[in-house]
C-alpha cells in the first residue's frame, strides 16, 4: 500500500513536471544527447576538460570542463533554448521530490530525483560553455565582427607589440585598460542560481566585442611578454582572459607566439604587422563562438529563404 502510494506520488510528480521538463527532453533528443532519464550516475564523474582549442597543450586549458556536452556544436544545439527552461524543470523536479530526494540515498534513485540531477548537470555544462539565464549575458552569439579594427597598436607598449591587438580592442570596446587602478571590483550577474561572477566583462556586448579570435590567439603570447617586461599589467590581463573563457570564448590552434628576441617583436606565424591578415584570421571564426558578420548574414538568408519555401 505504502509502495503503491509512493509509486503514485512519483508518477504524479513526473506528470507534473512534464510541462517543465518535456521541452528539455525534446531538445536533448533533437541534439542527440542523453535524456533526463539517463542514469545520473553516468554524469557523476569529475568534469572532463574539453579540447576546443585543438592545441597539444594550453597553459590555461584547452576548453571548458563539462560532464556531458563536449563540443561547440552540441552546446549551440542544446543550450540557447535550454538555458531559459532548465531552471523551471529543476525547480519543479526538486519540489516534486521534496528535500529527502537530495539527501536520502534511496530517494536519490527515484525517477524525479534523477531528472533533477541530470538537469543540473546540463545546466552546469551550458554555463561552462558561456550560456546564462540572463539576457545581459545570454549566449555567445555572433552578431559583431570578430576582427579588431587594427592588429597593432605600437604606441601602446613598444616592448610588447604582441599585446597591441588586445590593447586596440580594449579601446575600441571602451573597456578599462590593463593598468587601471584600483582593480575593478568583482560583481555578479544573477542567472537563476547559476550566476556569473566577473570584474571586467559584465555583459555580452562587452565580451563579444573583446573576445575575438585575433585577441584570443594572442593571449598566451601577450602574457609571456608582460611576464618579462611589465608584470604590473598581469592582474587585469588575467581577468580579461579568464572572463572571456567563462563567457565561452576559447582560442583555436592558430595561436600567435611571442618572439622574445629583441630585434623581432612581430608575431612568428603572421606575415607582418601591416597586413591585417583578414583572410587567415577570419577563416575559422565559426569555431570559437565568435564569427564575423558574413556567415551570420549567410545563415540568416538561408533561414529566411528556408522559411519562405515552407510558406509557399
Ligand atoms: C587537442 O586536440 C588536438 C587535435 O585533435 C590534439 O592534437 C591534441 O593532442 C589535443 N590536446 C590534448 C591536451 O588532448
Ligand atoms: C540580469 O542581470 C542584471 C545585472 O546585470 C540584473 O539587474 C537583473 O536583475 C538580472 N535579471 C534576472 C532575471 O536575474
Ligand atoms: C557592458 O559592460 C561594460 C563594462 O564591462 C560597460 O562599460 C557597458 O556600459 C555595459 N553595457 C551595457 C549595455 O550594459
Amino acid at each position: 500500500m505504502l509502495l503503491l502510494a509512493s509509486l503514485c506520488t512519483i508518477s504524479l510528480a513526473r506528470a507534473q513536471c512534464s510541462k517543465e521538463c518535456g521541452p528539455i527532453s525534446s531538445l536533448l533528443s533533437s541534439c542527440s544527447l542523453p535524456d533526463l532519464d539517463a542514469d545520473w550516475h553516468s554524469f557523476e564523474h569529475l568534469p572532463i576538460e574539453r579540447n576546443l582549442s585543438g592545441l597539444e597543450y594550453a597553459s590555461f586549458g584547452n576548453g571548458p570542463e563539462t560532464a556531458q556536452i563536449a563540443t561547440y556544436e552540441e552546446a549551440r544545439c542544446f543550450c540557447p533554448d535550454a538555458i531559459n527552461a532548465l531552471s523551471d524543470c529543476e525547480v519543479c523536479a526538486r519540489s516534486a521530490c521534496d528535500i529527502s530526494c537530495l539527501t536520502d540515498p534511496e530517494d536519490m534513485e527515484s525517477a524525479i530525483a534523477n531528472q533533477y540531477e541530470v538537469a543540473g548537470y546540463y545546466h552546469d555544462d551550458c554555463m561552462a560553455f558561456g550560456y546564462y539565464a540572463n539576457s545581459t549575458l545570454s549566449s555567445p552569439s555572433t552578431t559583431l565582427s570578430s576582427m579588431p579594427a587594427t592588429t597593432t597598436a605600437p604606441e601602446y607598449n613598444s616592448e610588447c607589440e604582441i599585446c597591441g591587438v588586445l590593447h586596440g580592442q580594449l579601446a575600441e570596446c571602451d573597456l578599462v585598460d590593463l593598468d587601471i587602478s584600483p582593480k575593478p571590483p568583482r560583481t555578479s550577474v544573477p542567472a537563476e542560481g547559476y550566476d556569473y561572477y566577473g570584474s571586467v566583462l559584465l555583459n555580452r556586448t562587452a565580451a563579444e566585442c573583446l573576445c575575438t579570435l585575433p585577441v584570443l590567439r594572442r593571449f598566451d603570447g601577450c602574457r609571456s611578454c608582460i611576464t618579462q617586461k611589465n608584470d604590473d599589467l598581469m592582474e587585469v590581463f588575467d581577468l580579461y582572459r579568464s572572463e572571456c573563457e567563462t563567457l565561452g570564448y576559447w582560442t583555436d590552434a592558430q595561436v600567435v607566439e611571442y618572439n622574445s628576441s629583441p630585434s623581432s617583436t612581430t608575431s612568428s606565424t603572421q606575415s607582418g604587422p601591416s597586413s591585417t591578415s583578414q583572410a587567415p584570421e577570419s577563416s575559422s571564426t565559426g569555431d570559437s563562438g565568435a564569427g564575423n558578420v558574413r556567415p551570420t548574414w549567410l545563415f540568416l538568408s538561408l533561414v529566411l529563404s528556408g522559411s519562405a519555401l515552407v510558406c509557399v
